[in-house]
């Protein structure tokens, strides 16, 4: 008989893609073929930031992106890569890129029913320090499949049906979900060129000790935001609790990563400076909230949940909290108590 050793039944991502597809008797495997050409990008982005410093792909490309930011060399080669490959896969219609100023419209022969929403290098301002950098995505299904038009890519965030962030650090860690609650982490093995499942069902705790927030703001954050950040630097002696403790590592990917597994509370706010606060709704707040609810937690704008927003353009910007259930009610009541 098969002996069920761990080194001979390993999870693959791929292998985990098609369990979740066999529990959809209406499911075609487009999106199993979808997921493919999402994990051939994050495999070529992770080759190219381990080796990017030996062959000279760190530094400016020399163009700004629509966000005004400095396009770093990385960030158009991933995208690039990204978008070859999710073309190429037939199942994508549309997609949307933090690095190219329009919708990208599939060729007619390329097109199918999905739509994906990517960053695909962020936290590249990082990317010179050698600080951990990561790519995020969300998959929304197209009502009119292959014939949409835009305006089926414009909808509430609840609409995204698989959400997912790669991350380049010490290791190469892909955390995705395809929703029911379950929220998976996958290690990339280089020697087999294969994601392997390593933290099965992650579950943010309800109430964590760290806050992770860029408090060079703090002089433009609105009151609720300084009432919030103050009650956990300053808590009362009736909250009984400890003052927490603060970790930014300025890549939204690594910070979320860290707060999704040891919990607390991660937040790009509103202030006087960027109204909308700086995160990109549809590839980074979306897929973001998205992972953190499925993992039991929230994330808000302070006054609405994320993924109730319906962006109006495809860059538009939302501010986010996201963290454990319990840490985002008390955000949640700071805005209702300081507004
Ligand atoms: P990107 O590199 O994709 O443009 O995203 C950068 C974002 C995000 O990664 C991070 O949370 C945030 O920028 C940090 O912004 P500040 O440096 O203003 O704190
Ligand atoms: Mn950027
Ligand atoms: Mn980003
Ligand atoms: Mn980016």
């Amino acid at each position: 008989t098969m002996t069920d050793h761990k080194q001979t039944n390993i999870m693959t991502l791929t292998r985990y893609v098609l369990e979740q597809q066999r529990l959809h008797p209406d499911a075609t495997g487009d999106l199993s073929i979808a997921m493919n050409a999402v994990q051939v990008g994050c495999k070529f982005v992770e080759a190219c930031v381990r080796k990017a410093r030996l062959i000279n792909l760190v530094g400016l490309a020399g163009n700004q992106n629509v966000q005004g930011e400095d396009q770093k060399k990385l960030d158009v080669l991933s995208n690039e890569m990204f978008v070859n490959a999710l073309q190429a896969s037939g199942k994508f219609s549309f997609m949307v890129s933090e690095e190219v100023d329009d919708i990208v419209v599939v060729p007619e022969e390329l097109r199918g029913k999905y739509c994906i929403t990517f960053d695909p290098l962020d936290g590249s301002s990082n990317i010179d320090a050698g600080v951990n950098v990561g790519t995020i995505f969300g998959i929304w299904r197209l009502p009119s499949g292959p014939k949409a038009t835009v305006d089926e890519i414009l909808v509430a965030g609840s609409e995204i049906i698989v959400g997912g962030y790669c991350m380049y650090g010490s290791s190469c860690n892909l955390i995705l979900t395809f929703g029911n609650n379950q929220v998976e982490g996958f290690t990339l093995d280089p020697a087999l060129g294969e994601f392997i499942l390593t933290h099965p069902d992650i579950k943010i705790p309800n109430r964590g000790k760290i806050y992770s927030v860029n408090e060079g703001n703090s002089l433009y954050w609105d009151a609720a935001t300084r009432a919030y950040f103050e009650s956990l630097k300053f808590p009362t002696p009736e909250s009984g609790r400890k003052p927490y403790s603060s970790r930014y590592i300025g890549s939204m990917v690594a910070d979320v990563h860290r707060t999704l597994l040891y919990g607390g509370v991660f937040a790009y706010p509103s202030d006087r400076k960027s109204r909308q606060g700086k995160l990109r709704i549809l590839y980074e707040s979306f897929p973001m909230a998205y992972i953190t609810e499925q993992a039991g937690g929230k994330a808000t704008t302070g006054t609405t949940r994320v993924l109730d927003l319906v962006p109006k353009h495809i860059h538009d910007r939302c501010p986010i909290f996201l963290g454990g259930a319990d840490d985002i009610s008390d955000v949640e009541k700071a805005f209702k108590e300081n507004n």
